[in-house]
């Protein structure tokens, strides 16, 4: 699939990777690039539309979909990354909410759009989900 003139969604544009993957997909002509983010967000190039939207509030990805005429890809990338050993069950629950839970409820909400456009979706993973490290078994699970 090539990027230019497409719509592009990325989760967690703000920073890190979301936000290398929103610069990316600029460089490579798309058409317009949906920002999801947690806080406001500001950006100098026209072709971006920032999208307020907590991957775990139902409410805001709702809202955020409403917004999006039509979508080509969907980059889930949007995701947590917390050290644990599986004896704290919120750590667990915080991962599963978030990296899990969250990109089930995105991708579910923006599906339509992306069957219309029959469109793409990137789940960016760790290999940590394929090959566990002991350090982070909760990011691993979810
Ligand atoms: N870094 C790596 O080596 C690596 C390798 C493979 C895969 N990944 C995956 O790539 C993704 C990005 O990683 P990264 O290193 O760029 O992480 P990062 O710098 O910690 O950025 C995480 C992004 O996710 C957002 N986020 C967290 N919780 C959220 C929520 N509930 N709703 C919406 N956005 C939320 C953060 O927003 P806030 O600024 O609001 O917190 C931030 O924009 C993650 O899913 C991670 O698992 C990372």
């Amino acid at each position: 699939m090539t990027i230019a003139g497409k719509a592009v969604l990325v989760t967690g544009a703000n920073r890190g990777i979301g936000r290398a993957l929103v610069v990316e997909a600029l460089g490579r002509g798309a058409g317009r690039v949906y920002a999801g983010t947690r806080q406001p967000l500001a950006h100098p190039d026209r072709r971006v539309t920032p999208l307020t939207m907590d991957v775990t509030n139902t409410a805001q990805i709702q809202a955020a979909a409403g917004q999006v005429e039509s979508l080509d890809v969907l980059i889930n990338n949007a995701g947590i990354w917390l050290f644990d050993d599986l004896s704290d069950r919120a750590a667990l629950e915080r991962h599963l909410a978030v990296n899990f839970f969250g990109t089930y409820a995105v991708t579910q909400a923006f599906l339509p759009l992306l069957t219309r456009s029959q469109g793409t979706i990137v789940n960016n993973v760790s290999l940590m989900a394929l090959a566990a490290l002991p350090l982070t078994p909760a990011y691993s699970i979810a």
